[in-house]
């Protein structure tokens, strides 16, 4: 194994996680913002900012296909006599003599040392607020004056991020600035149809500024060298048309010991249409003055990044373990909750992978994302269902994404994957447990946004169900459509023409046998929580109706769908089997087997354990369990994208993070507690961080969606981190099914499945208007709850009824 360098280490105490050499393997980024707001950071400052979707409503530029350049971004040059170097090493990269960042909840601080100067800098939305803060501390820690200059530096982006990239003959005539005092605006088609406009602003008077990006950086010079700065000297410059950037310049003279704050803003302000002026072609900039009235001191920054903090620690202290591992206790309580909350928010849109162009919110991504976040806030996590279900059509089936800011279906991919609708249980399902809401289910929603087609939300469940009853094949399994949860397995589609996409290309549907096992897996288990849901609501007729589904889904399933060592994966378009013995390549997937185990579809037949027992043969690797084994070695046209993949990669065999949660899943509720820990800890992102900082490549403080499989170039190399359903899924493995601490409809359901090496420890968790302290002694068992105390008195069954107040729970295994 090759030499792993180390580029930083937790720091559990602060929540943190700190990078100590800025030329990590990757950008290893951050977000900021909890609502409406929000910024990517990486590790030296780059990256943008954008309200509430990252395809029309972006505030700062993004260079596209950039990493690991990562160019682009807030910059702070300092000029110190000759020398002009920034705290974040980038984009100057002069060496620094100490350089730091640290990636909070919510907030980055990057620090730079050079020549007996630091440079601190905090980075943060304050909650409820449309700006991001940019708190820059300068400190002389030499004993002599400092004379320095010093240069901020943003670039607006022309608000729509696609077009803004792709239609230069018309942007580049229409920048438009306004500069007022220390605060530039941007106001690039303010005149006509947009209501907003964006500021930089910086709470000190300012002794020069520009605004026009070539001005400030020069003919040919990059960021890396802006001529204005080199030349010590601003220009003054006024962006018309070309390309509008922000730039302050602060003279800041230092005594020895002597230290200054510099706060500085990026705002985002709409307007009412009659309060858009405040003269002819001025824009109204009441709203932006009060905003930075808000925020113009070190005090008030403070109080708000005090406020901020509260708000991360009471979201971590609703479910909080202490087992003694810490490399499972940080993932627990801090970074895997975290990640749930930035999933939730951002769902796949806008991460250094994801372009904040293409994707907006996934439909199955969504509701899975809710798994992890519900228990945090379960306010918004009521809105999304309802804004998930709003984009459903009557017959069951769904837009497979929508854009935040419209909360409109996406025409571009349309509907046709035929998993979509059963995740609407999934998520609501994990909300009413959560919460005991169930007035959620008499909400009026409506189909494709349309008024005037309300219907209940539970009636969406319920023709979420009846989708797929309508749409089973010739072994009576549920048809795939455009693809169920593997996006790439395309039996459908057909293609031969490199110009079109897998996902949006024909789906020929007429006379399709292609099946999914898969979604025969996801139907049982959602379908099981839909029956226990109309018993809970005394709808006895629909639960025997859909029961009588189940039932024949589980026998198709046995029937049809077993290889004899494991679940088949689907049938294609011809009726011919994939994921069997008898295919050539690809002859056993991970997905039908997480999802049938779930199901535990003929688990007295002994197939749930033979399944499982398959994974370990042959899907599991050093990183994890890959995809589908052996890998793909070329194109079959009836597959689709799946096997224009590489060998090795995402869904051609790649160890696609996501789907191992199912298996350990599956493990639990087998009792094969050893097995289940021994997958999880492969993909926990504070094992994989001890030993792989360099070949994982990505942040090691969160899940990234794929690991390089065992065949590809380079097992272990992870890519496409941060926005993945496995955040989700990995939080609901542990929490719920490996410490087993699960919500239920009357109360907390209790049932651990551990290695037999675990030891006693206890989970703090709040529930409704409860919070309960629950001690576990395991004795070595890997399975089986024996005895349950709730305050002192013995509880029949694993269920603690709930009850407000405080209580303490001990559990024998
Ligand atoms: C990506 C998609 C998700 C899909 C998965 C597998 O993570 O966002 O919807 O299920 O890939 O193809
Ligand atoms: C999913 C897959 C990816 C595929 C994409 C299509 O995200 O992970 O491999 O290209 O869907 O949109």
């Amino acid at each position: 194994m090759e030499q792993q360098k180390r580029y930083g280490h937790f720091d559990d105490q602060h929540r943190e996680y700190v990078i100590t050499d800025p030329q990590t393997p990757w950008p290893w980024i951050n977000y900021l913002g909890n609502e409406d707001f929000f910024s990517l950071i990486s590790n030296t400052a780059g990256g943008y900012s954008f309200y509430k979707d990252a395809k029309f409503r972006r505030i700062t530029r993004y260079r596209y296909n950039n990493v690991p350049m990562d160019n682009g971004g807030r910059y702070f040059y300092i000029k110190d006599g000759d020398t002009v170097w920034n705290p974040g090493w980038k984009p100057c990269k002069t060496p620094l003599d100490f350089y730091e960042c640290r990636h909070g909840m919510s907030y980055t601080r990057v620090t730079g040392r050079k020549n007996g100067v630091e440079a601190s800098v905090l980075f943060f939305v304050p909650l409820k607020k449309w700006a991001e803060v940019q708190k820059l501390t300068l400190t002389n820690q030499s004993n002599e004056v400092k004379n320095l200059k010093l240069f901020s530096f943003e670039e607006w982006c022309l608000w729509n991020a696609a077009t803004d990239m792709e239609n230069f003959q018309r942007n580049f005539s229409t920048g438009e600035v306004e500069i007022e005092g220390s605060t530039i605006y941007h106001k690039t088609e303010y005149r006509e149809r947009r209501n907003h406009y964006a500021f930089y602003h910086v709470n000190t008077p300012i002794q020069g500024f520009d605004t026009d990006r070539e001005t400030f950086v020069g003919l040919y010079n990059e960021f890396a060298d802006p001529q204005v700065v080199i030349e010590g000297k601003p220009r003054n410059s006024h962006a018309h048309g070309w390309s509008p950037i922000a730039s302050h310049y602060i003279e800041v003279t230092l005594q020895p010991g002597e230290s200054k704050d510099f706060v500085f803003l990026l705002g985002y302000i709409e307007n009412e249409q009659d309060k858009k002026f405040s003269a002819p072609q001025v824009i109204n900039k009441d709203k932006a003055h009060a905003l930075i009235a808000e925020l113009d001191t070190t005090q008030k920054v403070d109080q708000a990044f005090a406020e901020l903090c509260q708000y991360w620690d009471a979201l971590l202290n609703i479910y909080n373990v202490r087992t003694g591992n810490d490399k499972l206790d940080r993932m627990v309580n801090i970074w895997n909750q975290y990640q749930c909350m930035v999933t939730f928010n951002f769902s796949r849109s806008a991460s250094f992978f994801e372009s904040g162009i293409g994707r907006g919110m996934g439909f199955r991504d969504s509701n899975q994302d809710l798994v992890g976040f519900v228990h945090q806030i379960p306010s918004r996590a009521r809105q999304r269902i309802i804004d998930i279900a709003s984009t459903q059509f009557p017959d069951g089936g769904c837009y497979h994404q929508y854009q935040p800011l419209t909360k409109r279906g996406n025409n571009d991919i349309g509907g046709g994957f035929n998993d979509d609708p059963c995740w609407l249980i999934f998520g609501t399902v994990a909300y009413i447990k959560e919460t005991g809401d169930f007035s959620i289910l008499d909400e009026m929603v409506p189909f494709d946004n349309q008024p005037g087609s309300e219907v209940t939300l539970f009636e969406h469940l319920k023709i979420s169900m009846d989708h797929v009853i309508n749409n089973l094949g010739p072994h009576m399994l549920p048809l795939i459509g455009r693809a169920d949860w593997n996006d790439c397995l395309n039996l459908n589609c057909f293609s031969w023409d490199p110009n079109e996409s897998f996902q949006t290309t024909e789906n020929v549907s007429e006379g399709t046998k292609a099946e999914s096992l898969m979604i025969a897996g996801l139907f049982v288990v959602t379908g099981k929580d839909y029956v226990a849901l109309c018993q809970k609501l005394g709808k006895t007729q629909e639960a025997e109706r859909m029961q009588k589904a189940i039932d024949a889904m589980i026998e198709a399933v046995k029937k049809h769908g077993w290889d004899g060592e494991w679940y088949l994966r689907a049938y294609d378009f011809y009726g011919n089997k994939i994921g069997s013995n008898e295919c050539d390549e690809a002859k056993i997937f991970i997905e039908s087997q997480g999802w049938c185990t779930m199901a535990e579809i003929g688990a007295q037949e002994g197939m749930v354990a033979k399944s499982l027992d398959s994974c370990k043969k042959y899907l599991e690797c050093e990183h994890g369990m890959v995809l589908n084994n052996p890998a793909f070695t070329k194109y079959i046209y009836e597959y689709g994208e799946i096997s224009s993949y590489p060998e090795g990669y995402k869904e051609n065999a790649g160890i696609f993070c996501h789907n191992n949660p199912w298996v350990i899943i599956g493990e639990c509720l087998a009792g094969r507690g050893n097995d289940a820990w021994s997958h999880y800890a492969k993909i926990l992102p504070s094992y994989v961080e001890e030993k792989y900082q360099t070949l994982h490549k990505v942040e090691p403080y969160v899940n990234c969606q794929m690991v390089a499989g065992k065949d590809a170039f380079k097992p272990g190399e992870g890519k496409n981190s941060w926005l993945t359903g496995t955040a989700a899924w990995m939080w609901y493995t542990v929490s719920e099914f490996i410490l087993g601490i699960k919500p239920d409809y009357d109360g907390i359901r209790i049932d651990p499945c551990l290695p037999e090496t675990a030891t006693d420890y206890t989970v703090q968790r709040k529930f409704r208007d409860a919070e309960y302290e629950i001690t576990i002694h395991p004795n070595g068992a890997q399975k089986g709850v024996k005895t349950i105390t709730l305050d002192g008195q013995p509880v029949d069954g694993t269920v603690i009824p709930y009850s407000a107040g405080k209580h303490v729970v001990e559990v024998t295994m």
